[in-house]
């Protein structure tokens, strides 16, 4: 199945079309999950695995508006994977996989560990894609993303070999 296609589902519900007006790492939050849906399309289906899930799970991976989160005694990086979670169950079917590559997309940041190799795939492109675009829009996160995508990549190169 085309990318286009799964992403078609989605982009067609008025709560996630307000992504685009989102702010996230500098550019717009529907920029920022297209990139990391991309990415872990072509990676998931590389490794032949369950790339619709791998895709759909990371179009939903910060499906979240700012406000949702602003009043919220909890800093946003911890807390928006629950939310996002919550928005997925509330407008999608999600399946095992999805539910997990939305709550695990955050590790080691948050302590939920990514239980399928499909998490992991999403974990690692939005880590990537986030020091892109820090690099690109918020410099002044580069260094300290870049170490942590480094580890986060080396961690994960045993669950692929
Ligand atoms: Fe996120
Ligand atoms: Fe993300």
């Amino acid at each position: 199945m085309e990318y286009k296609k799964i992403y078609k589902e989605f982009i067609k519900n008025n709560k996630y079309k307000k992504l685009s007006k989102e702010n996230h790492h500098g550019t717009s939050r529907i920029e920022h999950i297209n990139r990391v849906a991309k990415m872990s399309y072509d990676i998931s289906r590389f490794f032949k695995l369950d790339y619709i899930s791998t895709t759909r799970g990371a179009l939903m991976h910060d499906f979240f508006l700012n406000d949702e989160l602003d009043n919220l005694n909890v800093k946003r990086f911890k807390i928006h994977p629950e939310k996002a979670y919550e928005n997925a169950l509330k407008y999608f079917e999600i399946n095992d996989k999805e539910k997990d590559i939305i709550l695990s997309h955050m590790f080691p940041i948050t302590n939920k560990m990514p239980k399928y190799k499909e998490s992991h795939v999403v974990n690692i492109a939005d880590k990537i894609v986030s020091v892109y675009e820090f690099g690109r829009y918020q410099v002044k996160y580069t260094g300290a993303l870049a170490i942590i995508v480094t580890l986060e990549i080396f961690n994960n190169l045993f669950k692929f070999i």
